[in-house]
């Protein structure tokens, strides 16, 4: 009874505050709604979707391997990207048909299998996972899903560690330097423009042209309006293909006169 006469001439000012920082409640709430559905639903497990997808696909079929991940993530919790963004996915790298790609973000390898599988016989995924164990068990389930060594590298260490390594992974036989057609951005959102600057500071992005996919799972404005802000600032080098709700598709080409 104390305690409601006591709060009510403080509404006022918890209302006050709550508008203020709409934004921040909102997002706290959102925070606090995911993690209690991860308590009711467990967390995502690296080890127990890789067991489901490895003990009950088919070896060797791609396709299987696709369809044993479906079935894992209608059932439980996952961090492989959902069936709305794959198929935006899928249509990206037709439609760019690229050859050399990076993956920033392996996890279980479910993603690098989609993009494997649409390269060219020729083509390279180098794909950057920081969990030790997420990709060694991403690993294996590419080889699972037939691909050959020879088409892909993981690397298992931080994107920032890694970029700076990329260089030799992306030279042809013959010694010259391809650069990376696409990157596939589904590590940390709060990685992307570091990324992204350190891809342009080591000149990995192909000359002729370069698309970066962004994955966005958790709609915050303010990670996209960073990497925004960057690429409207270069007219010149950059420009925005699509603006999905859940990816961002950025276009890249080299340009002499930057203005950097
Ligand atoms: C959402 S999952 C990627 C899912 C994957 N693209 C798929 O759909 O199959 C994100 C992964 O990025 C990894 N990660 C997070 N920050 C990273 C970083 N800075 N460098 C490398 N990997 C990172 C996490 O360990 C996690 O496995
Ligand atoms: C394989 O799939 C069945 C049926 O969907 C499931 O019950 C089983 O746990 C899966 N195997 C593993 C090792 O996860």
């Amino acid at each position: 009874m104390w305690s409601m006469v006591v709060s009510v001439p403080l509404l006022p000012a918890v209302v006050m505050v709550l508008g203020r920082y709409r934004v921040e409640v909102a997002a706290l709430s959102h925070r606090a709604l995911a993690w209690a559905l991860r308590l009711l639903r467990g967390a995502p497990c690296v080890r127990s979707a890789h067991a489901f997808v490895f003990s009950n696909c088919t070896h060797g079929k791609v396709d299987s391997v696709l369809e044993t991940f479906d079935l894992y993530a209608d059932t439980h919790p996952s961090l492989c990207i959902s069936p709305q963004i794959a198929e935006a996915l899928d249509a990206a790298v037709k439609r760019v048909r690229p050859s050399r790609v990076l993956e920033l973000g392996m996890h279980c390898g479910y993603a690098s299998v989609r993009l494997l599988r649409l390269l060219p016989p020729a083509g390279r995924l180098i794909t950057v996972e920081m969990d030790p164990l997420a990709g060694e068990l991403g690993e294996e389930v590419i080889l699972v899903a037939g691909f050959k060594p020879s088409q892909f590298q993981v690397l298992p260490c931080s994107s920032a560690e890694a970029i700076p390594t990329l260089h030799p992974f992306l030279e042809s036989d013959d010694g010259t330097g391809d650069g990376l057609d696409l990157v596939l951005m589904d590590h940390d959102p709060q990685q992307y423009l570091p990324d992204l600057l350190a891809l342009e500071r080591e000149e990995l992005l192909s000359a002729s042209g370069c698309s970066l996919l962004l994955i966005y799972r958790n709609q915050r404005a303010e990670d996209h309006r960073e990497i925004l802000d960057h690429i409207r600032g270069r007219p010149g080098s950059y420009c925005i293909g699509s603006e999905l709700q859940f990816m961002l598709e950025i276009s890249y080409r080299k340009e002499k006169h930057d203005g950097i």
